[in-house]
């Protein structure tokens, strides 16, 4: 074993005394795990199926292509393993898991990123994709906020299509019933504008959603909408507290009351290709917002998933456009 002198002890201490009180103060909160199997990819989904496991599915390939591959990734084994494709190509997927069973509910498809509503329910222990009541056709898009509440998952806004609306809509489905739920008070229906590529998830009762643009890609917003899912009658509401760097297409990851925000994309500053390295958080108690250190590696177009109270994000474009990397990193706040 090998001796360590005073000063590499501290050394030793300062990298591994986790959890840091002080995320700002170093960036070895992030780690480089095993590179995404599919390639450099973006517009993927991810979620995590249960306390070691997580999937990503579909997802825009660099080379070019929409693909249906997903890959389970195994977090004490650092390995990937490919299981059974979506019955069609997706990209933008509206996903989330409830009871260990991951939910597709529509996202984009094809080569010209249609919106759909075709949804499936996987289940791990089969390895099957089993189709389920479609969102309604008129709701259909892709890069909805998701959150689960109970046994309902919930969406707010998203984009028609590709180059198609930012939209207002909230749909929730019910896994238990197997249907969408029709009764959603007006107040609630609705965010209070148009978003797409915006971030947020639920925390208690507390459905938020976090920036996103409205239109064109750099009509970035900061806005913090929230709606109370055990008040629904009383809608949604503006919070006080704004993003310091406006931004859509960013990933979001929620550990405590806190919402994490990460990279993005719409930046007039062309440094990294119109992408941010911009890594902030959202306390949901205090409603206010604090910068984060950087991202190792900024990006958009990824997607955040928390196990554990560790944020992993598989994937991502490095710049606007095709540019997008494999590379697989996991923050620790
Ligand atoms: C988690 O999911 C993986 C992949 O489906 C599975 O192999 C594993 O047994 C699951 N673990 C638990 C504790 O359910």
């Amino acid at each position: 074993m090998m001796l360590l002198n005073p000063i590499s002890l501290s050394l030793f201490w300062a990298l591994t005394s986790i959890p840091f009180t002080h995320a700002q103060s170093t960036p070895a909160a992030w780690k480089t795990l095993a590179a995404v199997p599919a390639g450099p990819i973006h517009e993927h989904a991810a979620v995590a199926l249960n306390s070691s496991h997580l999937a990503i599915v579909g997802g825009v390939l660099e080379r070019g292509g929409v693909i249906d591959s997903v890959y389970i990734y195994s977090i004490p084994q650092d390995t990937w393993k490919k299981v059974t494709s979506l019955p069609i190509t997706i990209n933008h997927a509206n996903a989330a898991v409830v009871d260990g069973k991951m939910y597709i509910l529509g996202g984009m498809t094809g080569a010209a990123w249609n919106g759909t509503p075709r949804s499936w329910v996987y289940d791990p222990a089969t390895d099957k994709w089993t189709a389920i009541a479609s969102m309604p056709a008129s709701e259909a898009r892709g890069s909805a906020v998701m959150g689960v509440y109970g046994k309902v998952i919930w969406l707010a806004s998203g984009k028609t299509k590709s180059g198609g609306e930012s939209v207002t809509w909230v749909s929730a489905f019910d896994t238990a019933s197997g249907k969408w739920l029709t009764d959603i008070p007006a107040k609630a229906k609705n965010i209070p504008e148009g978003r797409d590529h915006g971030g947020g998830g639920i925390i208690g009762s507390k459905f938020y959603q976090l920036g996103g643009s409205l239109g064109a890609i750099e009509n970035r917003k900061d806005t913090v909408f929230v709606l109370d899912l055990e008040d629904l009658g009383k809608g949604w509401v503006t919070a006080k507290g704004k993003m310091p760097t406006p931004r859509r297409g960013f990933a979001t990851g929620i550990v405590g009351g806190k919402i994490y925000t990460f990279g993005g994309e719409g930046n007039p500053d062309r440094t990294y290709g119109g992408v941010f390295k911009e890594a902030e958080v959202y306390d949901t108690v205090t409603d206010t917002w604090a910068a984060l250190p950087a991202m190792k590696l900024p990006r958009h177009g990824s997607a955040a998933v928390v196990v554990d109270g560790n944020i992993y994000i598989p994937g991502g474009g490095t710049a606007m456009g095709t540019p997008a990397t494999a590379v697989f990193d996991v923050y620790s706040p």
